[in-house]
């Protein structure tokens, strides 16, 4: 399901790169996750089948995992037709697509932040670090390896651009001048306890969470709710442990194939581009795989 057509029933209020969001009474929100894919910050024109869907079903797996660290924006109790008006109850075809891809939450003002942690040095952290040896403007220590582990996991803010802007990474004070220093404390220091408790559980399923984003809301009280997806291999970098190597970049779950292809066949960051069904479906392979390895077996 590349783009959910909930044919006029609720107003479409937002459309992402992956998600489109429907107003609901009450503040809530109808949060869908399509199997669109984007891959060197383009989306492509064909969808994972079913990726929506692990999506959905990793999110809610870490909501509940991670409740006793910070509240969360989900209102539907897991069971989202339950949540919606009756003229989408009713129709069977629309309830069937929604029912494992959505999410009913509770809309919040959205901190304009990424907040990322990262436990691993990799990506853009290890290209500014070999430059400068710094991360996000902040000093590390020498003689880090790539994909090496940082003495502590490390929040490394970065700004949510505007649709088809890139986000910049910021230093922690430049987040603490966007959002005020109280709310940027706290927000770290949520992000780092909910990335330690993370990663804690996925060692022990094979699996390590290099690094992810979290995106935070802020109620009316002022309190902080983690808010958007969680720990999914769209927002983080999952490894699998046993092949885990110092020293070199590492094999990545999710989109390996996708980028593969697509720098083979030199169109990586081209507009529109359609991969083959081989590649769609082994890409799909790897998704669900991460899903049963974090939360079936
Ligand atoms: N509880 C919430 N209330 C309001 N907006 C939210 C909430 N949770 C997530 N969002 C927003 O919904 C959008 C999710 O759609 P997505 O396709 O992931 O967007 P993006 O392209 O920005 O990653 C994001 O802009 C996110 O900030
Ligand atoms: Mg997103």
């Amino acid at each position: 399901m590349n783009k959910s057509d909930l044919k006029g029933k609720l107003p479409l209020l937002a459309q992402g790169k992956v998600r489109e969001l429907y107003k609901l009474p009450d503040n809530k929100l109808l949060f869908v996750a399509t199997d669109r894919i984007s891959a060197y910050d383009v989306i492509l024109g064909n969808g994972i089948p079913d990726k929506g869907r692990v999506l959905t079903a990793l999110s809610r797996f870490w909501f509940d995992y991670l409740k006793d660290v910070v509240p969360n924006h989900l209102a539907d109790h897991g069971d989202v037709i339950a949540c919606l008006p009756e003229s989408i109850q009713s129709d069977s075809d629309l309830a069937a697509v929604l029912k494992d891809r959505a999410l009913v939450v509770n809309r919040y003002k959205i901190l304009p932040l990424e907040v990322i942690v990262r436990g691993y040095i990799t990506g853009s952290a290890w290209n500014e670090y070999k430059k400068t040896g710094t991360v996000h403007g902040t000093q590390m220590p020498a003689g880090l390896q790539e994909s090496q582990a940082f003495p502590t996991p490390i929040y490394t803010p970065s700004t949510k651009a505007e649709q088809g802007e890139h986000d910049e990474n910021i230093s922690p004070e430049k987040a603490a001048e966007i959002v005020g220093k109280d709310l940027a404390a706290k927000v770290e220091q949520i992000a780092l306890a909910l990335y330690k408790k993370a990663h804690d559980y996925a060692q022990t399923k094979g699996i390590i969470i290099a690094d992810t984003k979290f995106e935070f809301g802020v109620d009316e009280s002022g309190n902080v709710v983690l808010v958007d997806e969680v720990l999914t291999p769209d927002s983080s970098r999952f490894w699998p442990k046993d092949s885990y190597k110092i020293g070199q970049g590492q094999d990545s779950y999710d989109k390996q194939y996708v980028r593969d292809w697509l720098v083979a066949n030199g169109l990586k960051g081209v507009d529109g581009v359609s991969i083959p069904e081989d590649v769609a479906n082994k890409t799909r392979e790897k998704y669900l795989e991460v899903y049963e390895k974090l939360v079936k077996a």
